[in-house]
């Protein structure tokens, strides 16, 4: 009799680049204050990429330090998904970079498109491959360099995102076995689109002189628009996923939101009723690094000792698109 595989996280690395942005240093850029950015964001201080470094280098680094961690080689792996809003490029795949900056010979891979929720798609995309059998083992990372896209003379935008990466390693649960991905709740709203996107250098409006001297390659945001969207979408989804598994959100161990602003992370941590330790939040050492938020909170929640074997952990995000992603698993190691 054949039963159904869960797929679990086996193994977690992550890399910011060493150099700091900080509130200080922003505020010799453009008008603002430390004061204001702590206060609406949470943000101290993110991390910047060197010119020269980019997302396939962070991506690189992330998964280098997985695979360690799960004391396996680059041979072994068999498909490599990367989600990221700033590839190296449009093509290749940032996966194909990866695949070859790893040296994994066997692997296949893509790249995913869905701003802030890319990781937990990807994470849901590879958890397929595994739930099938097709795969045994899945690297999913979350990379981004939104140092590349960021225009550092537009205090709204460029005092939020920085870059970072991480990476998970995705195996088949024994059987039995009481651990890995148990539900997830995804869906898209495109009516959101031009509340945050980056319209110049696509097939709308390939690159130009003009597109440039508009600053069209750089992130447009409406942020009230997001921010209200994301309040109300990040715990609407959490509801859904609680409820037809007969959970409170005080069930939930360790609750990792995507970092975008503080206060829309503890207002969705107000609504749902969850254990007030349960929340990670780490955007004041990393800012919103888009793909890269989910799997460094996860970092700092194993630091923090609030993520272990068998701990219930909800993962949350929304995102430009809208994208909205929420995932259920019992962590296991
Ligand atoms: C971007 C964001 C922090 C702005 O905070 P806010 O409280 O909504 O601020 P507003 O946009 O209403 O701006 C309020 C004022 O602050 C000013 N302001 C904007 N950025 C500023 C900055 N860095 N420093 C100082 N003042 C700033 C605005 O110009 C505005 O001034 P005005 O009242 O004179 O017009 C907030 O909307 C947000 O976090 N949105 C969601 C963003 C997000 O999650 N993006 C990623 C999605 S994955």
């Amino acid at each position: 009799m054949s039963t159904v595989k869960r797929a679990k996280i086996t193994a977690l690395g992550t890399y910011v680049p060493p150099r700091l942005l900080t509130n200080t240093d922003l505020e010799k850029m453009v008008e603002t204050t430390d004061q204001w950015i702590m206060e609406r964001t949470g943000i101290r201080e993110r991390h910047i990429v060197d010119k020269g470094v980019a997302t396939s280098d962070l991506a690189t680094e992330a998964a280098k330090l997985a695979l360690k961690q799960r004391g396996i080689g680059p041979e072994e792996v068999e498909v490599i998904i990367v989600g990221t809003v700033s590839p190296d490029m449009f093509f290749p795949a940032t996966a194909c970079l990866v695949q070859h900056k790893l040296g994994a010979p066997k692997a296949w891979g893509f790249d995913v498109s869905a701003a802030c929720s890319a990781f937990v798609y990807a994470l849901q995309a590879g958890a397929q491959f595994i739930v099938s059998g097709a795969h045994k083992k899945v690297l999913v990372i979350g990379a981004d360099t939104m140092s590349s896209i960021i225009d550092y003379t537009d205090r709204a935008t460029c005092v939020i995102f920085g870059d970072g990466a991480g990476a998970v390693l995705l195996e088949p649960a024994a059987d039995g076995e009481d651990a890995g991905l148990i539900d997830y709740e995804h869906y898209i709203d495109g009516s959101g689109g031009c509340a945050l996107y980056m319209p110049g250098g696509g097939s709308l409006n390939p690159s130009t002189h003009e597109t440039v001297d508009k600053k069209m390659h750089y992130v447009h945001q409406d942020g009230q628009a997001v921010f209200k969207y994301a309040v109300r979408n990040m715990a609407m989804a959490c509801e859904r996923v609680l409820s037809r598994n007969n959970l409170k959100g005080s069930d939930i161990d360790c609750f990792i939101p995507h970092q975008a602003n503080k206060r829309i992370i503890t207002a969705s941590g107000d609504r749902l009723g969850l254990r007030p330790d349960a929340t990670i939040i780490n955007i004041d050492r990393y800012g919103n690094t888009t793909a890269g938020t989910i799997p460094l909170a996860m970092h700092t929640a194993i630091e923090e000792g609030k993520l272990k074997k068998g701990s219930l952990v909800m993962l949350a995000s929304v995102g430009a698109g809208f994208t909205t992603g929420v995932t259920l698993l019992r962590w296991a190691f």
